[in-house]
């Protein structure tokens, strides 16, 4: 990739997106699975810009989404509404009556409460809906705590007895269809087990449904599988459906995998330029145009992503830290880089930022987002235009003119 041109063109800070590299993703994830019928719902928080959803849903992807914007981005990138599924904790309302109007393939449920409510709405909307009521198996998926998800002191889903009543009760009910099971233990996972542990309990649960009379079509195993961001040894997608398919047995049921990172992570790179070089005593800091605003993983997590300096041959370096110009001392993209002497307008180029990098970026400082490019077919197109300072502070300005205060 000609890092430099695209700097020239498309100015920095800017997130690059190696679409070739999502397709090779999807492909092995899909082929992984072929021996049953599946379904690769593409977790739309990884990554959500229009353009990476509609290239993903030609190759075939469905969505797993968690808020009814989410829905409503996967519906304008084209994705069928017969791939699209709905989780998350608290949704609202409207949001539920949004997803049943638009007759998605199913709901995710998280706790009785959300059951009932389904319910009272789908009735007043006579819509019958189609649910799935995601397991908290609690399994320990090994994770960072902050991504973690499938212990019980963790807020996601029902344990198994309660899931076992809610399925029954919507059996019961003229207006919920039980379609599918859910589960998803945590995000960045390199280990099989928990996996294993977590499939086989529910498909102990799908067995023990099936004698009540409640055949459950969809067997939705969440996402999580971890990338290299160093020099991690990740789970095969193939060691990944072995594992599921063993569990599974005669069963017909189609598997959903609602995997994020995994399809879109490696395929991003963060190109940003140096302002200035400083030292702190013998503390040296590389100062960059991108910031904590553009990719908050390294200060939230204190997650690591490779940094290289672009089109430098020099050989003597020592280590730095990257930092941006937000007011925080978590503001950083990497800490003891090893990089060579750089001057004002060099280009670095951070990777491994596809997945959760744009889509978690904000406007703190007053800082405008970034433009996002996709390399597609060996050249750049862009599918985000950089935010100007209007679009910053247009909803601000509504009520200024309105004369609120
Ligand atoms: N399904 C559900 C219900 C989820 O909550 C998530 C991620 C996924 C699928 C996709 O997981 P993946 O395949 O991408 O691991 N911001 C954190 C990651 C948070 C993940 C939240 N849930 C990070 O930057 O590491």
């Amino acid at each position: 990739m000609d890092f430099k041109s695209l700097a020239l063109k498309y100015k920095t800070p800017l997130y690059i997106y190696d679409f070739e590299h999502i397709k090779e993703q999807f492909e092995s994830a899909k082929e992984a699975f072929q021996a049953k019928k599946s379904l690769i719902c593409y977790a739309v928080k990884a990554n959500s810009n229009l353009s990476v959803l509609r290239y993903l849903g030609k190759l075939g992807a469905g969505c797993d989404c968690v808020s009814i914007g989410e829905v409503k981005r996967a519906l304008i990138a084209g994705i069928s509404k017969y791939k699209i599924i709905f989780s998350g904790v608290g949704k609202e309302d409207n949001e539920i009556a949004y997803a049943l109007r638009q007759n998605i393939l199913m709901i995710n449920v998280e706790s009785e409460e959300e059951l009932k409510r389904i319910e009272t709405i789908a009735q007043y909307m006579k819509i019958r809906a189609r649910i799935s009521v995601r397991i908290n198996p609690d399994v320990n998926a090994k994770t960072h705590p902050y991504i973690s998800t499938g212990l019980k002191k963790n807020k996601f889903g029902v344990n198994i007895e309660t899931a076992k009543k809610l399925y029954i009760y919507a059996k019961n009910s003229e207006w919920l269809e039980p379609v599918g099971i859910h589960c998803h233990i945590g995000s960045q996972i390199l280990d099989i087990e928990p996996y294993k542990e977590a499939t086989a309990i529910m498909a102990e649960l799908v067995k023990n449904l099936k004698a009540l009379d409640i055949n459950l079509k969809f067997f939705d195993v969440g996402g999580g599988i971890g990338i290299r961001y160093k020099d991690e040894i990740t789970i095969k997608p193939h060691d990944f459906a072995q594992a599921v398919l063993a569990n599974l047995g005669e069963s017909d049921a189609t598997v959903i995998c609602e995997f994020g990172r995994f399809l879109v992570g490696n395929s991003g790179y963060l190109l940003t330029q140096v302002l200035y070089e400083k030292k702190n005593g013998n503390k040296r800091f590389v100062v960059v145009d991108a910031a904590m605003n553009d990719l908050i993983r390294p200060g939230f997590y204190d997650a690591y992503h490779e940094i290289e300096a672009v089109n430098k041959t020099e050989q003597k370096s020592s280590t730095a830290d990257v930092v941006g110009a937000i007011c925080e001392s978590s503001d950083f993209l990497g800490k003891n880089v090893l990089l060579p002497h750089l001057n004002h307008g060099d280009l670095l180029v951070v990777k491994g930022v596809g997945a959760y990098g744009f889509s978690m970026s904000s406007n703190y400082n007053t800082r405008k987002r970034c433009a996002e490019v996709a390399f597609v077919e060996g050249k750049p197109r862009l599918i985000r235009r950089r935010e100007t300072f209007e679009d910053l502070i247009g909803c601000e300005v509504e009520c200024l003119v309105r004369g609120n205060i």
